[in-house]
């Protein structure tokens, strides 16, 4: 390549670059007394001598969770026809059409792209007035946590070291706010009113979004994110509820986050151990406990015991816990083993013929793949999601 170089005057770019280098010791200097004393500093936890964030590249936390995000990618107007998405490249519309034209009349009408009322229509004729409500309830409660998980994603994105961490926290930031938006737009379509956030569901999530650190960690991405995972898990095999199995798969993603990274920046003794993290992260988990009570008449509405699915998402939060190291003030089996007998006492209290029984043995996640999905997540083999 050649260029025509342009004629400049090289004791007016010397004199520049000594000031250059002057302010730079100066600044790098002031920030890094700052930072010594605990004043303030530099911000950004940037090495751009290193070209990296702090905590150094992390290839394999990107690998993990960045490239595979981008690898899963779904779309809003491919998987929810009906919604107002228009988020396809033309090469997905292009890929999409000629699938439709090279099937038979009947395959063409099982993928039928749904218009709205024709989506509403689907709803009105699956589900009673009840049941829509129901459905709306406990949906709103995970669309209501989508809202916060996009706000703590966003936080943790400045708190976790390395590059991989933030790039995986990024795509997690994209997700969330994928899934709030999708999923607002699945609930109005049931056109039954939209209940708030119930007072549990509020004190849990405003304690994770004002936790720091790694305990925001622990709440958003073990805690909320297994919530997440059981509520999809136990609804994505309904008639119109398919595109929760995406959401499935990229929580799952969400919640093999913490080990992954707490395996190449490690809790340490102090970290799993110290008194006061353990009672803030049970601070959090309490409010869960209250929530499985509140949700117990509409999950049964649709057919799902609260306490067989509140007692089977404790136990598997408390593996995940158990592993990454979030240790709570009791061991967590025997918080496991409390819950179980209170939530029995409470069936046998106000049940009728009711048997006591294993409710943490239970699994109310429905389909194949979303339990192929669990059982690498909450397994007891690694973690790694390649
Ligand atoms: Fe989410
Ligand atoms: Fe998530």
């Amino acid at each position: 390549m050649e260029f025509e170089k342009v004629a400049v005057n090289p004791r007016a770019i010397a004199a520049g670059q000594r000031l250059e280098q002057t302010l730079n010791r100066l600044v790098r200097g002031r920030d890094r007394l700052l930072g010594a004393l605990r004043l303030g500093g530099r911000r950004a936890d940037y090495d751009d001598l290193a070209y990296t964030f702090h905590g150094g590249p992390g290839e394999g936390m990107r690998r993990r969770h960045y490239d595979k995000s981008l690898r899963l990618l779904w779309k809003g107007e491919a998987e929810a026809p009906w919604s107002s998405f228009h988020d396809c490249t033309r090469l997905e519309q292009q890929v999409m059409d000629h699938a439709l034209q090279g099937m038979d009349e009947e395959q063409r009408d099982a993928h039928r792209r749904l218009s709205l009322p024709e989506f509403r229509q689907l709803l009105d004729r699956e589900y009673t007035r009840r049941e829509k409500q129901a459905l709306v309830a406990v949906l709103s409660a995970i669309g209501h946590g989508e809202a916060y998980a996009w706000l703590v994603s966003a936080d943790l994105l400045g708190q976790v070291k390395s590059t991989g961490a933030k790039a995986a926290l990024t795509m997690q930031v994209l997700e969330e706010a994928k899934h709030f938006v999708v999923l607002r737009e699945l609930v109005h379509a049931f056109d039954v009113p939209v209940p708030r956030l119930s007072a549990w569901e509020y004190m849990l999530m405003e304690s994770v979004l004002k936790a720091d650190g790694m305990d925001k960690l622990f709440g958003m991405n073990v805690l909320v994110e297994g919530i997440a995972l059981g509520v999809f898990g136990a609804l994505s095999h309904l008639p119109g509820l398919e595109i929760l199995r995406l959401f499935h798969l990229d929580e799952s993603r969400h919640t093999g986050l913490p080990l992954n990274y707490l395996g190449e920046f490690p809790l340490g003794f102090w970290g799993r151990h110290d008194p006061r993290s353990r009672v803030r992260r049970m601070g959090m988990v309490a409010p869960a406990i209250p929530l499985v009570f509140h949700l117990e008449e509409d999950l049964a509405e649709l057919g799902i015991d609260a306490f067989e699915f509140g007692a089977s998402v404790i136990r598997k939060i408390g593996q995940l816990a158990q592993r990454a190291g979030f240790f709570l003030p009791i061991p967590i089996p025997a918080l496991v083993r409390l819950l179980d007998l209170s939530f029995n006492s409470y069936c046998w209290a106000t049940r009728p013929d009711y048997t006591f029984r294993d409710l943490s043995r239970a699994d109310c996640t429905r389909g194949r793949r979303e339990r192929a999905v669990e059982r690498e997540v909450f397994g007891d083999g690694s973690l790694a999601v390649a």
